[in-house]
């Protein structure tokens, strides 16, 4: 992975070019970056990555109306956002609040938009009780806070040094490992009625034995498993609507991400070396000067 000189994209019909500000990192990006390739993407050098992202509008497509140049925004641009400009669909974005800091907006759009797509899909609400395993990570960090909101009591799984900030976030704190369907029940004599998977194996063992409708039961890692199981295998919709549910949440001050590490552009490879350890805290932002 290298920084490389390329052609400025320009904005065509429909579209705006954004000066990147901040982008988030996903484990999808170092999947990517290990050589994963996706139908539909060209799989030739020099490939881009990255698929969140906030900045200001710099210049607008003909016919592309509610964004005009200067405008601060945040977005999505899959393998496209780890740069200093990308061209997207207006679609694609919706204003950044004002509070925000630019690298909340850019880690936003990915992790909120999945755990956002997992607590609609498997249909948390008031009188739940929802596991959510890597309740620290990205995706879980939001997981954990919109089951709240909605008036679900969350039980979140993750390392002793995470367990202060899981309480700060409202969920009930439980360490993985050995014992975790013991400690579980021992924390929810009610019953756990849905689980949001983001570790795959024991993880989504462990929610099988906990949950008994297994439509109730998510994975967004363990695709392989979930068809012969009968669980859902959650896919992240995104939309510009969802994007500005989630950040109504941040400025109503329901929803925060923790950015533990701010990386700038040319040193993005430690964003991936951090990524790469699997105990991220929150998000890891990328910063474009
Ligand atoms: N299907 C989709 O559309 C979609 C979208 C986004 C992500 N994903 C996938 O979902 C997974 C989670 O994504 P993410 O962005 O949230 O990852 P992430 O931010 O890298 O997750 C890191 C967290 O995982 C926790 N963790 C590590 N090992 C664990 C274990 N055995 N049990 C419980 N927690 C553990 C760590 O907590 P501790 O430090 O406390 O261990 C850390 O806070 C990834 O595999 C990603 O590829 C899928």
């Amino acid at each position: 992975m290298e920084l490389l000189e390329v052609p400025t994209p320009e904005a065509g019909p429909g579209q705006v070019r954004v000066r990147v500000k901040a982008a988030g990192i996903q484990p999808f990006d170092c999947e990517v970056r290990r050589g994963l390739t996706l139908p539909g993407h060209d799989p030739s050098f020099p490939r881009k990555i990255g698929n969140d992202f906030a900045g200001v509008v710099d210049q607008v497509g003909e016919g592309s109306e509610g964004f005009p140049v200067g405008s601060e925004v945040l977005g999505w641009a899959l393998l496209a956002s780890h740069a200093e400009y990308v061209v997207v669909p207006i679609e694609q974005i919706v204003t950044k609040p004002a509070g925000m800091s630019w690298e909340v907006a850019g880690a936003f759009s990915a992790s909120a938009q999945t755990a956002h797509t997992a607590v609609e899909q498997l249909k948390v609400g008031r009188g739940d009780t929802f596991l959510v395993h890597a309740a620290a990570g990205g995706v879980g960090t939001v997981a954990v806070q919109v089951a709240v909101i909605l008036g679900a009591t969350v039980i979140g799984t993750a390392g002793e040094h995470n367990h202060d900030y899981l309480r700060s976030l409202g969920a009930v704190p439980v360490a993985y490992g050995d014992g975790l369907v013991e400690r579980v029940r021992a924390l929810a004599p009610q019953g756990v009625t849905a689980a949001l998977d983001g570790i795959g194996g024991a993880a989504l063992d462990a929610s099988l034995e906990l949950v008994d409708d297994r439509r109730r039961i998510g994975t967004i890692k363990d695709f392989d498993r979930a068809g012969e199981l009968g669980v859902l295998a959650i896919g992240t919709q995104r939309s510009a609507e969802r994007l500005a549910r989630l950040t109504a949440w941040h400025t109503e001050g329901k929803l925060r991400i923790e950015i533990s590490q701010a990386v700038p552009l040319e040193r993005a490879a430690d964003a991936h070396r951090a990524m790469d350890t699997g105990h991220v805290r929150g998000k890891v932002a990328i910063v474009v000067p």
